[in-house]
This record gives structure tokens, C-alpha cells and sequence, in this order.
């Protein structure tokens, strides 16, 4: 009996774009859910934007716009990141959904008439400039035991102390740097720990890998709190039923969104929500990333429980990627883009790595930039594409196209290939992908050894039956191998399909051979990873994060200020008045313009990112402001000797700071 199985990844954010950190979830949870269809069971992969919440609110204001238009926005884009890596989903939904309010209220209800949910009154910071309550994040000042200033309103940086923003001293709202003062506000509380029991049964049940039931058993020893989960409004979410201004905390409606999405799938294809999420004959898993273990090992599962669904059958918890060893790194290049990644290289590359890497556990995934331009061509290049580009073509050629009979030998090497079989099917269930990877690459590596003692290439000069006999191992080779990728390289496989002729291939369809068959014309199935295009990748990722680190700056001064600097640390910038002698289009960049200063009798060149906002020609004889000792920067496109300061958010919204009237080029600004 096929299994019948229910899957989600965790929702990503809408306030920010897909990068390749978040990919390690959704190419994990991709490739099982390949995996599962390709052995046959019915599996359907749910997830969602995950879109309420202050940031989204303040970042849609800023950006002018409706905060459903900025989700509307995101989604599109998220979408087309995970259409392009070939993520599949069968439903990618929306936390703003009608589907969702209706689960969050309801859920709601029944804890609430299951007497787990409370009120308290609670001191929460207050802006009257921002008119908005603050989240703590959005709240700064010194930090009331070790007296270090800019801290958050949760915690020290400094010391590690936790404190309630109404705590520190000096506090004010990091959007407008206004006092925020305090008001006293009703607020709902989950009552946790009434789940306790039930949670540490779940736990026991293996609901998570043993090192986060580990983690979790810390947490039920430090005793479990009561969840605050409302805002007071203005607030981007769900009302709280019976509140006028009162909404639901984001994180209470985000893995409900898990519901919604399968409900709204579920009722446009004619199955029973109440089946799939809740059913006997189905089994569900959901995948996350170890910073969001609390939420889903304990309080959706104890809201679940306590509104009449049962939670998953289990939480397969991953680690967080790094690159070169570090975190991901905007200046370093290393913070990258889905769509960035999509521009330079193949996605399947990245698939492939990642499987490659990951293991069952929560430890940390490294993306080492050249163990993966090694591994993509020696074992996509040279072990994988290499196989078939050494029978394909010389079967058209010389022999019809036509494969025969496997002789003993050849039988004996495909014996080998499907004897792995189970073992592999087993480390893909148990998300053993790294372990997979390392048994079919060295069965890849068998079958090159089987051409290479055979030699087709000398051996169809005198025997040409013989040679048939010798590529129809290399072509089932191929073939069995192709199925073992399939959940990892959804479009070699496609392209293997068609060349070997043959329809969608399953796991079941390694217990058989072909033989006697026609094959088509052989098509290339993987280029080498030129050096050159990751270092370009990188290099753009350091523009636009460059670009992003502008905009979130600007976004910060929204959200947050900087961490304050000495006068000391200004006094090492120097800012001149230049003016803008020369300035040009930068072709291939469609962003930058690369402007001639003059700075007193000094010349400057400087690659500008405004070319979006203006025209070169409108900014001949401007008189700017300049940072004149900033480090020059050598970029794709030249080198730049500094950099003109504007305003704005970036794109089209920028505004070059000028001095038109009386500075003179060169003059100091203090
Ligand atoms: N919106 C919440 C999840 C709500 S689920 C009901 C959230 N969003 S997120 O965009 O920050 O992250 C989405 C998923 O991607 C999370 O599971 C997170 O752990 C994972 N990752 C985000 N950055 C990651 C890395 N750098 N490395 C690996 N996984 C990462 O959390
Ligand atoms: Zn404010």
C-alpha cells in the first residue's frame, strides 16, 4: 500500500528575500518529498509566506505602500525563487488567508474555552510619536545592570542580561528615536504548562531527533511559561475575537498557516482537510531550521493538542548553513540571494551539494566554495554526465541507437548497482542524504571503471556486438543510477528520461533491466563550473548586499540606529565637497554610474549605484558630498575611490546630498 504523507517546510518570512541559507530547509524537505513520490506513495508538500508582524507593517510603510501589496510583492518572488531550484511545491500559500484566520480564531476559541488561555495586564513600552505599542526590539537604551548604552529592549549585548524594556534606562524607539513611554495594557497568555505532561509524552514518543529532545529536556527542567500571544494594535495580523484592537501575535498564526495551506489545497482537490491533517491514513512531518525549535516542539504542538488535532508524527530539526566555516556575510559576498545564486549556476548544483552535506542531525552545513565547484565537477561532470556521454552518443553512431542483452559480466555490474537499492532508499527516508550521495558516487565510479577496462571506444573496431553488449551495462548503469538522483536532480533526470527513451522512472524500476531498446539522441547533461562565475556570484552579492545594507540601513533607521560610534571613530571619516566633473553610463551594470570627481584640484573615480534615480548628464557640475578616505573598493566594473553620499531607500528612491550653493570642491565638512 502506498504510505499517504502530509509535508511542510517552515514559512518564510515576507519581509525579506529567499537566500541560499533558507534553501537548506527547502532542498531538504524537497528532495524527501521527491523521494517519497518517487517510490511511489502520495505525498503533498505545503507551505506558505509567513506575513504578519511588526516588521512587515513598518517595512510597507516606509515603502509607501499597503502592507498586502508589499506581502502580494514578496510572494511572487518567493515563489519564483523556489519554482527556479526546483522546489515543489503543491500548495505555496499565504498566513493571510481566509483559511488561516478561521483556524487561528477557532484554535483560539477551543483553547480558550479549555480555560488555557489567560489575561494579564501588562507594562508595554509605548511610542505616541510612532503611535504604536513597541516590540522590544524596537525599543533601545542603556542596560539597567552593566549601564552599556544602545542595548535592545530584551537583552544586553554587553552583559547577556535579559530585562523587559520597561527596564532600561534612557530608553527610546528606534524608529524615531522618540521616549516612548508606558501604558498598561491587557494582554492573552497561553498557559503553556498546562501541556506539560502531554508535551513530555510526544517528546518520549521520538516527535524529535534524540539531540533536540536533549534540548528541549533543559527547557522543561527550567519550567515552562505562559506564551504572551497578542499585540495591541497598530498591528499587521488577525484580530483577536471579541477585541477591537487586539491582535494575534504573529508566531501564533504562523504554523497555523501550516493548515491553511493544506486546507485551501485540499479543497481545491477534493480531499478532506480533516483526512489529510488528522486522519489515520495519513502521516504528517514538518521541517525546520533549530532557531525555531521552541515553536514547534512546544507550543504548536500543545495548541494542537489542546484544540482537538494531533500533532505531526514528527519534527525534523536541521542546522544553519555556513559558508567557508563562517556565517553568511554580506561584505564577505556569502550572504546570497536565491536569485542571485539563479543567475550565475545551475541550481542543480546546489542541490546537489547540499544533499551531499546533510545528514540527520542539527549540526552546522558548510557550503566550502571550493569543495563545491570540486564535487559539481568531478561528480556531475565526471562521474554522472560522463557515463552517459560515453555510451549515448557512440550507440547512435555506430550501433542504431539500439541497446541488446546484458552479458554476465555487465549483469553482474548491474547486480552490484541495484543490490544498493534498499540501503539507499534507507538513507533518504532517514534524511541520510550525505550518506546516499557517498554510496551512489562510488557506484558511479564502478560503472566508469567497468567502460574503462572495457574500452568501447577500441573495442567497436573489431566487435561490434560485443560493444552493444558492453553499452547496454553502461546505459543500465545510467539508468539505475539516474533513479537514485532522481529526488536530487529532478531535471537530469528528466533529460536522462528522455534520452534513454523511457517514461517517468521510480524506484521499483531498478528491479528491471532494459534491454533491447531504442535510445534517443544523447543531449548534454551538465557543464563545469568555471571558477570565475562563482567569484562573480560573490562579487555581486557583495554589490547588492552593499545595496541591501544601504536599504536595511535605511530601513533601520525605521527599526533601529546603528550602534552608536565615538567622536573619535567620525572623526576618522573624511567628508569633502566634490564636484562631479564627468559621468557615464557603466555598461553591464544597470545600476551603477561611474562619475569623475573633482575634490580641490584632486580627481576621483567612483562607481555610484544611482543610476536608477539619475541620468548622467543631469549631474555634470553638481557639487556633492564625498567620503574621501574610504578604502578604494575594487569592484567587477573598475575600482571605485570612494563613495557620494545620498538618502533614500535605493533603485529609483535616492537622493544625492548636494552643496550647490557656495561650497567649493574640496572644502572639509565638519
Ligand atoms: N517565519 C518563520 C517561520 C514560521 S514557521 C511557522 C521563520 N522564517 S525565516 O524566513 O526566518 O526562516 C525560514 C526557515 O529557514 C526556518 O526554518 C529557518 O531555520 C531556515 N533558515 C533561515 N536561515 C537559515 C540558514 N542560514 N541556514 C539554514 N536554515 C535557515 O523563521
Ligand atoms: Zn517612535
Amino acid at each position: 500500500m502506498p504510505r499517504k504523507i502530509a509535508v511542510t517546510s517552515a514559512l518564510p518570512y515576507a519581509n525579506g528575500p529567499i537566500h541560499i541559507g533558507h534553501l537548506v530547509e527547502y532542498l531538504q524537505t524537497d528532495i524527501w518529498v521527491r523521494f517519497q513520490k518517487t517510490c511511489g506513495n502520495q505525498c503533498l508538500y505545503f507551505c506558505a509566506d509567513d506575513t504578519h508582524g511588526t516588521p512587515v507593517m513598518i517595512s510597507a510603510r516606509k515603502a509607501g505602500i499597503s502592507p498586502e501589496e508589499l506581502i502580494g510583492r514578496m510572494h511572487a518572488e518567493h515563489k519564483a525563487d523556489f519554482d527556479n531550484f526546483g522546489i515543489e511545491f503543491d500548495n505555496y500559500y499565504s498566513t493571510h488567508s481566509e483559511e488561516n484566520r478561521c483556524f487561528s480564531e477557532l484554535i483560539f476559541n477551543r483553547l480558550n474555552s479549555g480555560g488555557s488561555i489567560v489575561t494579564r495586564d501588562v507594562e508595554q513600552t509605548y511610542c505616541e510619536k510612532c503611535r504604536m505599542s513597541l516590540p522590544d526590539r524596537y525599543v533601545r537604551g542603556t542596560c539597567p545592570r552593566c549601564k552599556a548604552e544602545n542595548q535592545y529592549g530584551d537583552s544586553c549585548e554587553v552583559c547577556s542580561a535579559t530585562y523587559r524594556p520597561t527596564e532600561l534606562i534612557n530608553p527610546y524607539c528606534s524608529t524615531c528615536g522618540e521616549a516612548p513611554t508606558s501604558q498598561t495594557s491587557k494582554h492573552y497568555f497561553f498557559k503553556l504548562a498546562d501541556f506539560e505532561g502531554k508535551l513530555r509524552a510526544l517528546i518520549a514518543g521520538g516527535y524529535t531527533q534524540q539531540s533536540v529532545a536533549n534540548k528541549l529536556d533543559e527547557w522543561f527542567q527550567t519550567g515552562l511559561k505562559d506564551w504572551d500571544i497578542s499585540r495591541d494594535g497598530p498591528y499587521f495580523g488577525f484580530k483577536i475575537p471579541g477585541e477591537e484592537n487586539k491582535f494575534f501575535y504573529v508566531w501564533l498564526d504562523a504554523p497555523i498557516g501550516y493548515m491553511a495551506s493544506a486546507k485551501n489545497y485540499c479543497d481545491r482537490h477534493g480531499l478532506s482537510f480533516d483526512e489529510v491533517w488528522n486522519g489515520a491514513d495519513w502521516e504528517l512531518y514538518h521541517f525546520i531550521g533549530k532557531d525555531i525549535m521552541y515553536f514547534h516542539s512546544l507550543f504548536f504542538p500543545a495548541m494542537l493538542m489542546g484544540s482537538g488535532y494531533r500533532p505531526a508524527k514528527k519534527l525534523f530539526v536541521h542546522g544553519f548553513l555556513t559558508v567557508n566555516g563562517e556565517k553568511m556575510s554580506k561584505s564577505r559576498g556569502t550572504f546570497i540571494k536565491a536569485s542571485t545564486y539563479g543567475k550565475h549556476l545551475n541550481p542543480e548544483y546546489l542541490r546537489y551539494y547540499y544533499a551531499s552535506k546533510l545528514t540527520d542531525g542539527i549540526g552546522d552545513i558548510d557550503l566550502g566554495i571550493d569543495d563545491f565547484t570540486g564535487k559539481v565537477n568531478s561528480d556531475l561532470v565526471g562521474k554522472y554526465a560522463n557515463l552517459a556521454s560515453r555510451s549515448g552518443p557512440m550507440l547512435r553512431r555506430k550501433l542504431d541507437g539500439r541497446i541488446g542483452r546484458l552479458d554476465e559480466q555487465g549483469a553482474e555490474l548491474i547486480g552490484k548497482l541495484s543490490a544498493a537499492k534498499d540501503a539507499i532508499m534507507q538513507d533518504y527516508e532517514e534524511l541520510k542524504y550525505a550518506s546516499a550521495v557517498r554510496t551512489i558516487s562510488a557506484l558511479a565510479d564502478e560503472a566508469n571503471r567497468y567502460v574503462e577496462q572495457n574500452q568501447p571506444w577500441a573495442m567497436i573496431k573489431e566487435d561490434a556486438e560485443k560493444t552493444r553488449a558492453v553499452l547496454t551495462a553502461v546505459i543500465n548503469a545510467v539508468r539505475i543510477l539516474t533513479i537514485y538522483l532522481k529526488p536530487i536532480l529532478p531535471a537530469y533526470a528528466a533529460k536522462v528520461e528522455k534520452f534513454l527513451n523511457v517514461g517517468e522512472l521510480k524506484f521499483a524500476d531498478v528491479e528491471t533491466v532494459l534491454e533491447d531498446h531504442e535510445i534517443n539522441e544523447f543531449e548534454r547533461l551538465f557543464e563545469r563550473i568555471d571558477r570565475k562565475q562563482v567569484d562573480t556570484m560573490i562579487e555581486e552579492s557583495k554589490e547588492t548586499a552593499e545595496g541591501q545594507a544601504e536599504q536595511s540601513a535605511g530601513e533601520q533607521s525605521a527599526a533601529e540606529f546603528k550602534p552608536e560610534c565615538t567622536i573619535d571613530d567620525f572623526a576618522k571619516i573624511d567628508l569633502r565637497i566634490a564636484k562631479v566633473a564627468e559621468a557615464e553610463a557603466v555598461e553591464g551594470a544597470d545600476k551603477l554610474l561611474s562619475l569623475k570627481l573633482d575634490v580641490g584640484g584632486v580627481r576621483r573615480s567612483v562607481l555610484a549605484g544611482i543610476a536608477k534615480a539619475y541620468k548622467p548628464e543631469e549631474l555634470v557640475g553638481k557639487t556633492v558630498v564625498f567620503l574621501a578616505n574610504l578604502k578604494p573598493r575594487k569592484m567587477k566594473f573598475g575600482t571605485s575611490e570612494g563613495m557620494i553620499l545620498a538618502a533614500g531607500q535605493g533603485g529609483k528612491d535616492i537622493f544625492m546630498l548636494t552643496a550647490d550653493d557656495g561650497a567649493r570642491p574640496g572644502d572639509e565638512i565638519h
